[in-house]
């Protein structure tokens, strides 16, 4: 019998790491394009392409562009997109209400894709920010993010896209019984086959900025969303939100930001065992960018290097504005 001195001795972890071949076969996790949903922005007008400054390589399209993008998506194997609207100023109103208008550029985006590219799953983000004059999630009343009306304004939003031909609702918005009451519209309308993939803890976070100025809200939000999204010092909260939005009826579950809350992504896929995602949100896609831009990090790698550790921490998916990028690259690998 060897003690256990002789055993450590001989244990020798570098063996099968020595050749390219041993690395691939004891390979524990793999990024597939099958993990990938695309995020992209719609803006008003037509042949449409405008670059947003924060986020290099991120454009604004036109619908009639946005098409043409889901077909490149759709060609590269990519299963789901998810459209986000630079919706006009003179659509904004203190109650978001045009959220269930059925000609919003969410509904129009998702109606023209699905005539012409019926196998992409589209994804809605089902929420107010859009759509409020003040760039909150939530109807804002005397300095008070009201709960209640909100849901009802959400529920109203999702009906409408769910109607235009959305295949998966993602309500973002936070509020107190969402998942929930969507579930029943739903149910009651017809749509009982139509997945929930909530936001379901999404934090109160700084790494949003780059998307606030590409949908349009950067220069409108007045104060913060510390009220309703998640304080980022809090897990057990966050696991409180997600085992809330599983008992209300969520299909999915998604954790936003990604990389700085892994921690969150780990406890919620070995707690509830449902289809996790990750948003790899602006903020982590414009520090990725503009370090590759500067040389000072392998811009490539370090994307691919990020969306594994997604894989690694439990997600089944990932929201990320590189999914053309790297579809393009798996393919090509
Ligand atoms: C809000 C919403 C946000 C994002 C998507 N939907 C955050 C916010 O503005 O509070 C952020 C996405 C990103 O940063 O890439 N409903």
């Amino acid at each position: 019998m060897r003690n256990i001195d002789e055993i450590t001795q001989s244990r020798r972890l570098r063996r099968t790491r020595r050749t390219e071949w041993s690395r691939r076969l004891v390979q524990e996790n793999a990024l597939s394009v099958n993990d990938l949903i695309w995020p992209f922005f719609v803006c008003e007008g037509s042949n449409v392409a405008s670059p947003i400054a924060a986020m290099p390589g991120v454009h604004r399209y036109s619908v009639d562009m946005a098409v043409r993008q889901a077909e490149k998506a759709a060609k590269l194997g990519i299963p789901a997109i998810a459209p986000f609207p630079n919706e006009p100023a003179h659509i904004k109103t203190q109650d978001g209400s045009y959220i269930a208008n059925p000609d919003n550029l969410i509904n129009s985006v998702t109606r023209a894709i699905k005539k012409e590219i019926p196998e992409i799953g589209i994804i809605t983000d089902a929420a107010l920010d859009p759509f409020t004059t003040d760039g909150h999630d939530g109807i804002l009343r005397d300095g008070i993010i009201l709960n209640d009306e909100s849901v009802e304004m959400v529920v109203r939003g999702a009906l409408a896209q769910a109607e235009a031909g959305a295949d998966i609702i993602a309500p973002s918005d936070m509020m107190d019984g969402r998942i929930g009451a969507i579930r029943d519209a739903l149910d009651a309308n017809g749509f009982q086959h139509l997945p929930i993939m909530s936001y379901a803890t999404k934090f109160a976070s700084a790494f949003y900025g780059p998307y606030r100025e590409a949908i349009g809200t950067a220069g409108v939000l007045k104060g913060d969303k510390k009220t309703y999204y998640l304080d980022p010092a809090n897990t057990d909260e966050a696991m409180r939100e997600a085992e809330q939005d599983v008992l209300e009826g969520a299909d999915m579950l998604m954790i936003k930001p990604g990389m700085p809350y892994l921690d969150i992504i780990q406890r919620i896929k070995s707690q509830f065992a449902l289809p996790t995602f990750a948003y790899q949100v602006s903020g982590e896609y414009a520090m990725i960018k503009a370090a590759g831009q500067n040389g000072w990090i392998d811009e490539e790698k370090v994307m691919m290097e990020s969306l594994l550790a997604f894989k690694r921490a439990g997600c089944d998916g990932i929201l990320t504005y590189f999914a053309l990028e790297v579809a393009e690259k798996l393919k090509n690998a």
